[in-house]
C-alpha cells in the first residue's frame, strides 16, 4: 500500500481528553476518532490492527472446531423477557421501540439470541457438541465510558458459545477454549495472565478472566508466583489498594493491575432452562442443553497492547499486530527519477516476498516521515534516498533502536521468512 491511497492522519499535539497513553497514542497516530462519548470511528490504520487480531482469533477458534456466524445487533425484548434479563440487566442495556411500538435493545451480549437460534435446529444429542462464534459490534450504555476504546459504549467483541449434552463435555470444551485463549494472547505477544473470576451479570458457575498486565488496568489481581491468581474487582480507592497490598505481603502474593481482555464462563443451564433449549438423549428423554460462553474484547486488546508497548516517540507494536511490518520511506525522489525507480523496485520486491509494507511516497522530509512511522510504531523502517539508490543498498531503522544500519536487499528475504 502507498500513502497516496492510504491516508496518514497523524497529529502532533496531545489530545486533551486522553487520560491514558493508549488513548493518546491511538488518536495521535490516527487509528481512531471520537464521534461522541464512548463511540469511536476506526480509521484505516486502526482497522488494520483490528484485522490482524481477528485473524489470529479466527485461526485459533477454527482449530478447536468453533465456526463463525453473524447475529443481528438489534435484539427483540421477548427473548430477554424469557431469560429474565429484561428486568435484571440494568441501564447498560440500551432499550428502544420501533415504529410498531415493539421493544428492542442493542445487543450487549448474545446468549438469548444464540439460545433461540439453537432451539430452532437442535433436537438430538447426536448433533452435540456445537461451537459457534461471531465477531461483531456490541453496545453497552456504560455509566462511565473512558480511556477511548478501552471502556467504550460501542465496541468490537468476539463472543463464542458452546452447547453440550453432558457436563463432562462442557468441561472438555471449556478447557479447549482456555487453551485457545492462551494461544491467542501468546500469538499476540502480550504479557497476560489468567485469573479465577466472578461470573457477574452473565451468571453460571465457573469463570476465568484473561488480563493484560498494565498499571492503568481497572482491576486488581492478586497473583501467586506461577502467575495464577484471583481477580479482585474493587473501586480504586487508596485505602483499599493498601489493604490489598497487606493481603499480598501476608500471603506472599503479588498485587498487580490488569486490563480484562477475555472472559470465559460455564453457563450450565442458565439460559437453556428458561428458554427451553432441549435435546433428546439415547433413551429419547428430553434434557436441558448445557452451555458455555467465551468473550474477547477485540477493540480493547488494541488499547491494552499499546499500554504495554510504547516509549516517548510513540507505539512499539509487537510484530503480531503491527499495522505494517515495514514502512518504506523514499526521500528526494522528486529531484531524482532513479530514486523513484529504485524505491518502486524495492516496494515490488517486498510485496512479492509477502511482506506487509506501507510505501511512504509523500513529499515530506525524512525527519517528518520517520517521526510519523515511529509514532505509529512500525517495527522496520527502510529508507531509500540518493545514497541508497546509487549504492543499491537500503538504510534500516528499527523502531526499538536508535542507530541506522545499511543493509542489502537480502534483508527483504529475511523479513519474508518472519511473516
Ligand atoms: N465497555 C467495553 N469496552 C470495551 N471492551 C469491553 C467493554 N465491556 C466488555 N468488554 C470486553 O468484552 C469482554 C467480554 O465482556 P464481559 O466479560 O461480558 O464484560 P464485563 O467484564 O464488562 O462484564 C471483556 O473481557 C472485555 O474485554
Ligand atoms: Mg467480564
Amino acid at each position: 500500500m502507498k500513502t497516496s491511497d492510504f491516508p496518514v492522519f497523524t497529529v502532533k499535539s496531545d489530545p486533551s481528553e486522553a487520560e491514558v497513553m493508549s488513548h493518546k497514542l491511538m488518536i495521535k497516530s490516527g487509528m481512531i476518532r471520537k464521534l461522541s462519548s464512548g463511540q469511536y470511528t476506526w480509521l484505516p490504520l486502526g482497522l488494520k490492527v483490528i484485522d490482524k487480531i481477528q485473524k489470529i482469533v479466527r485461526v485459533e477458534l477454527n482449530k478447536i472446531g468453533c465456526r463463525e456466524i453473524l447475529m443481528p445487533l438489534v435484539q427483540p425484548n421477548d427473548l430477554w423477557k424469557e431469560s429474565g434479563r429484561w428486568e435484571e440487566y440494568g441501564p447498560e442495556l440500551l432499550r428502544f421501540k420501533d415504529r410498531h411500538e415493539r421493544e428492542f435493545c442493542f445487543g450487549p451480549t448474545f446468549e438469548e439470541v444464540i439460545t433461540d437460534l439453537l432451539r430452532q435446529d437442535l433436537s438430538s444429542y447426536k448433533q452435540l457438541p456445537i461451537n459457534l462464534f461471531q465477531i461483531s459490534t456490541k453496545f453497552r450504555d456504560e455509566i462511565r465510558p473512558r480511556f477511548g476504546v478501552m471502556r467504550s459504549r460501542e465496541f468490537i467483541m468476539k463472543d463464542a458459545y458452546s452447547f453440550h449434552a453432558s457436563s463432562e463435555c462442557l468441561d472438555e470444551s471449556y478447557a479447549k477454549y482456555m487453551g485457545a485463549y492462551k494461544n491467542i494472547f501468546n500469538a499476540l505477544m502480550l504479557n497476560f495472565t489468567m485469573v479465577d473470576a466472578d461470573s457477574g451479570n452473565i451468571g453460571g458457575n465457573e469463570s476465568h478472566e484473561f488480563h493484560v498486565i498494565a498499571d492503568t488496568g481497572e482491576d486488581y489481581l492478586l497473583l501467586d508466583n506461577s502467575l495464577n491468581g484471583m481477580n479482585i474487582e474493587i473501586a480504586k480507592e487508596r485505602y483499599q489498594e493498601e489493604d490489598l497490598e497487606k493481603i499480598a505481603s501476608k500471603t506472599g502474593m503479588t498485587l498487580k493491575r490488569g486490563i480484562e481482555v477475555g472472559h470465559i464462563f460455564k453457563l450450565g443451564t442458565k439460559y437453556s432452562k428458561p428458554m427451553r433449549l432441549k435435546y433428546t438423549d439415547e433413551n429419547s428423554k428430553m434434557n436441558d442443553v448445557l452451555m458455555g460462553c467465551y468473550g474477547i474484547g477485540i477493540s480493547r486488546v488494541v488499547a491494552a497492547a499499546i499500554e504495554q508497548n510504547y516509549d516517548g516517540k510513540g507505539i512499539i507494536w509487537p510484530k503480531s499486530m503491527s499495522p505494517f511490518q515495514v514502512a518504506l520511506i523514499e526521500i528526494d525522489s522528486k529531484k531524482n527519477n532513479d530514486i523513484k525507480n529504485y524505491a518502486n523496485n524495492i516496494y515490488e520486491d517486498l510485496i512479492n516476498n509477502g511482506v506487509d509494507v506501507i510505501y511512504d511516497d509523500r513529499d515530506l522530509k525524512l525527519g517528518n516521515k520517520l517521526t510519523d512511522w515511529e509514532l505509529i510504531g512500525i517495527p522496520n523502517m527502510l529508507i531509500v534516498g540518493k545514497k541508497e539508490s546509487d549504492d543499491k543498498t537500503l538504510t534500516l531503522k528499527k523502531r526499538e533502536e536508535d542507530e541506522k544500519h545499511t543493509v542489502t536487499s537480502e534483508f527483504i528475504k529475511d523479513l519474508s521468512l518472519k511473516v
